[in-house]
């Protein structure tokens, strides 16, 4: 088995109890992700996998629903690595919000170094830490794993924090951020900080601004009920969206440990310039989809989908600005939202334009400022935009040549999770969201949220399929830029 060892002083986990077991995240994310570790002998040997949800359920009915997820993935399911998991697997109803209800699952663990993961709503984070402490099934070799949303704005968040801090102290809390463990954006980390190139033109001297689009075809459909509550802004920007800003923004750290890098990202999270009444009409933009037609298919509007009338944005547009020597004066645009024309995450750095061109002026038309972009989806790629002559005697023409700098490894795409897993039984926190950090991005979260609410600033409407409402292009347009590549 090529399994990784824990970190030192850690424990061999035995069991991974996933509270919400029959949930849409166990079946879509954290179930797939356990198997293919397994299919690529990742997992520990000894491990078990518990799945617990209310419903009563016979261990072999869950074991059956497990494969039947697996069996509707593209990948297919490998009947030796499907024994082999399957074996792992079993199940136990509770009622996790109390010590009695979960007394089935400490019968199940005994004493056992153990991972409780709380694929569950936000809201009993608390009463399950405090069912398992009541439980005595919280001591000191557990850990937890706990989903976003983390709060709905600062105060909620801090509810929580400190609900959690009181039965499991920091060290044993691992907050998930799934884009923390995509591919690409650790290849951002590598590229940055494995390369003397790109370090001394990572700054305001080098760098015009920075944009980050994650763009979903894909409406709210049936999770209107969670996400109407909180829209695009806390769904996606305070978390997701704020970490890969972090990640491009932060000073090097000292070494890759867990603390060094949160720390830098803490320290960006400080450095963001807060919104108020006088700049929130000019740095963001609120958008909601009507009906319209993506991808070929006609679709309803988000109101269609809820049923009532909301004011909850589908889409985000917003500027950006950090505070301190290195960035000073480039802002960073951040876009996302439902039912854009396309999929697409990528990160753009848009270096700043020639100071002056040597080649005359019918060259001037073909150049494009050099430009660095990282996609995290649908492809995994980054490439660097560099300009380069035109082959031939036809003068001194230029154009661009995008020079991939990844190289794809042939194997199967790995779900997020997976890594994160595999951190998590390996007890290394590094790719999880610390305390503090959280709680910094939902600060500066709330005054975009709170100056929304004292201007009343409504979402406006945006065709399904189209880029969003046209103050997203007036965003950027009012300082000369445009978004790329659309
Ligand atoms: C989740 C959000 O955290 O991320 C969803 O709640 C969103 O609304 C999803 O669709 C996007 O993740 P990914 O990995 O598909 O880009």
């Amino acid at each position: 088995m090529r399994h990784l060892p824990p970190m030192p002083d850690t424990p061999m986990i035995e069991h991974l109890v996933i509270f919400g077991a029959t949930g849409d995240l166990a079946g879509r994310m954290l179930l797939p992700s356990l198997y293919f570790l397994d299919a690529d002998g990742l997992l520990p040997e000894q491990l078990k996998i518990l799945g617990s949800a209310r419903t009563e359920m016979k261990r072999d009915v869950f074991v059956r629903h497990v494969h039947e997820i697996l069996k509707q993935r593209p990948e297919g399911v490998d009947e030796t690595a499907w024994r082999r998991f399957s074996a792992r697997l079993d199940y136990c109803p509770a009622d996790v919000t109390s010590a009695a209800g979960l007394k089935g699952i400490g019968e199940h663990i005994g004493d056992a170094p153990t991972i409780f993961y709380l694929a569950l709503s936000p809201s009993l984070y608390g009463a399950v830490c405090k069912a398992l402490q009541d439980g005595g099934m919280a001591h000191g070799e557990r850990r937890i794993v706990l989903e976003k949303p983390l709060g709905h704005d600062l105060a909620s968040s801090k509810a929580i924090n400190a609900e959690v801090a009181s039965v499991f102290e920091e060290g044993r809390v691992f907050r998930i951020d799934h884009y923390l463990g995509k591919e690409t954006v650790q290849n951002l980390i590598a590229l940055r900080f494995a390369n003397t190139l790109f370090e001394p033109l990572w700054n305001n001297l080098a760098i015009d601004h920075v944009q980050i689009t994650v763009a979903e075809t894909e409406g709210v459909g049936e999770r209107w009920r969670y996400y109407d509550d909180y829209g695009a802004l806390r769904d996606m920007v305070q978390n997701h969206m704020l970490q890969l800003l972090c990640l491009v923004a932060m000073e090097p750290p000292a070494d890759a440990g867990a603390d060094s890098v949160r720390d830098e990202k803490v320290k960006v999270l400080k450095a963001l310039r807060r919104f108020d009444r006088a700049s929130a009409h000019q740095l963001s933009v609120r958008g909601q989809y009507r009906a319209g037609v993506v991808e070929g298919r006609q679709v309803p509007s988000y109101v269609e989908e809820k049923g009532s009338d909301s004011s909850t944005e589908t889409f985000v547009a917003l500027r950006a600005d950090i505070d301190n020597w290195r960035w000073a004066g480039v802002p960073f645009y951040l876009r996302t939202g439902k039912r854009l024309p396309e999929r697409r995450t990528q990160i753009s750095i848009q270096f700043k334009p020639l100071p002056h061109l040597i080649f005359g002026e019918r060259a001037e038309d073909d150049i494009t400022a050099n430009r660095l972009v990282i996609d995290l989806q649908p492809d995994e790629d980054i490439s660097l935009l560099l300009m380069n002559r035109k082959p031939g005697l036809s003068g001194n023409r230029l154009q661009a040549l995008p020079l991939s700098l990844s190289l794809a490894d042939g194997g199967r795409r790995r779900i997020a999770y997976e890594r994160l897993l595999l951190d998590v039984l390996a007890g290394n926190p590094a790719l999880f969201v610390r305390r503090d950090e959280v709680e910094l991005a939902w600060g500066w979260i709330d005054a975009v949220a709170d100056t929304w609410a004292e201007l009343s600033i409504a979402p406006k409407p945006y065709a399904a399929g189209s880029w969003g409402p046209a103050g997203a292009f007036a965003l950027l347009e009012r300082t000369g830029r445009t978004w790329l590549d659309e």
